[in-house]
């Protein structure tokens, strides 16, 4: 038995829904516990492309049971066209469980997403104005609806005009239109409907299969630099990627954990504004964007693309707690003739080995390179260290000797099977 946090180490979309997938062949239970549909995780099967936003990537195995923790905000409608979209593809949804203290993102949580996206101007954040941060707020604030309170209508009702009142003031403030009550009370309560037979106690449902000796798999979502705490603050998400989320976002204790994964690309990309010192402007960005299709899963953005940054995978090692590393996407490096790893940062004369906390430093720190020369070959049917050509294992070796960490699992394409374990997780 064993339970399984898996997460990004880096700036999010590292691939953690390919390597969800294929983890889930194994898990019993697979658990999303932060974030909302602010996430994208796409999944190749039998060379099907599946993008799913909210749901763990686990539902596509038939005997998986697949929890959206009380950690997660949830868009309703979005979960209720995510499972019609799995159940036209033919995926069965009976094993969806979703918590029942989950907070709900109403309507003008998108709209405030949009609206205060727009005032911040110069220092906008790039959220993928999906309601996300505006929900956390309401859930810190104390203000906020929760699946149960969904479920049960009086409540809803009354919830929803206490917080109407408040939201359509702050719209009409920022010169945006608000909401009759009507207009969200009628298509919320056919989704509450629809969701009703999946909401449950999921902490209990959780620890009673962790008792049960079961593998289990939480799943984060976005990255380690998007942490609310540890992230590059403002410009982060409102909930907790790291590997302390999954306690709080799923209802389970630090000792019920045995393993942290941190998935990192062989290379570094960001969405969204903020500092991102080994970003690539030229030609080398572009050729990695290209190759590695590296376009928002959730907006459609390109996304920042630069080398492999050491600094960033030692911090996340740090306060994750990280057992090892999945590599993914290091076919997307095959052309390159020399591939460079950032070691530390030059910053004010002086050398940097650990991530600066003040944005202006970050923004202000070049990165320092050492160099490795290519593999200048396709990689892509590898399926053990063997089979992959010197120069990579070397390049992989490398990241280890930085990260102090093993790379477990390597992942050398899009397809489920293209993997290379190099150490069973489960
Ligand atoms: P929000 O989560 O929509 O509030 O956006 C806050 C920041 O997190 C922005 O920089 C987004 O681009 C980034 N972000 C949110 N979700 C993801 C993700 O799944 N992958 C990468 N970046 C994300």
């Amino acid at each position: 038995m064993s339970s399984v946090v898996l997460i990004g180490a880096q700036w999010g979309d590292e691939g953690k829904g390919k390597l969800t997938d294929f983890l889930a062949r194994q898990a019993d239970v697979v658990i999303r516990y932060q974030g909302g549909n602010n996430a994208g995780h796409t999944v190749v099967v039998d060379g099907r492309t599946f993008k799913l936003h909210l749901i763990p990537s686990g539902i596509l195995y038939p005997g998986t049971l697949c929890v959206i923790g009380n950690g997660v905000v949830v868009d309703p409608g979005v979960l209720v066209q995510e499972l019609e979209y799995l159940k036209r593809e033919g995926i069965l949804t009976d094993n969806l469980r979703i918590s029942e203290t989950a907070h709900v993102i109403m309507p003008y949580h998108q709209r405030l997403d949009e609206v205060q996206e727009e005032r911040r101007g110069a220092y906008k954040i790039g959220t993928t104005k999906r309601g996300v941060g505006p929900a956390y707020m309401d859930k810190a604030a104390r203000t906020g609806i929760r699946m149960v309170d969904l479920l049960d209508r009086e409540e809803f009702e009354q919830k929803l005009e206490r917080n109407l009142a408040d939201k359509n003031h702050l719209l009409g403030v920022y010169g945006s239109q608000g909401f009759t009550p009507r207009e969200i009370l009628e298509p919320y309560l056919k989704y509450a409907d629809q969701l009703r037979p999946y909401v449950t106690d999921t902490s209990l449902v959780i620890n009673e299969a962790i008792a049960a000796g079961k593998h289990v798999l939480f799943e984060g979502a976005q990255g380690t630099l998007l942490d609310v705490d540890h992230g590059t603050y403002p410009y982060v998400t409102s909930s907790h990627p790291t590997a302390g989320g999954a306690c709080i976002g799923a209802g389970v204790g630090p000792t019920k954990i045995d393993k942290v994964i941190g998935v990192a690309k062989a290379y570094t990309t960001r969405v969204g504004e903020g500092p991102f010192p080994t970003e690539l402007l030229g030609p080398d960005g572009d050729h990695i964007r290209e190759r590695g299709y590296e376009f928002g899963t959730t907006t459609g953005r390109p996304r920042r693309c630069g080398w492999l940054d050491a600094v960033i995978l030692r911090y996340a090692v740090r306060v994750s707690g990280l057992s090892a590393l999945a590599l993914t996407k290091l076919d997307v490096l095959d052309d390159l003739d020399t591939v460079r790893i950032c070691t530390g940062y030059r910053y004010k004369g002086e050398v940097l080995k650990e991530f600066p906390h003040g944005l202006k430093a970050l923004a202000e720190c070049t990165p320092i390179y050492e160099d490795l020369p290519g593999w200048k070959q396709d990689i892509t049917s590898a399926r053990s260290l063997e089979e992959l050509p010197p120069n990579a294992r070397r390049y992989i070796e490398r990241i280890e000797e930085l990260a102090g960490v093993p790379v477990a699992i390597v992942a050398v394409g899009p397809g489920r099977y293209q993997t290379v374990t190099v150490t069973p997780i489960f």
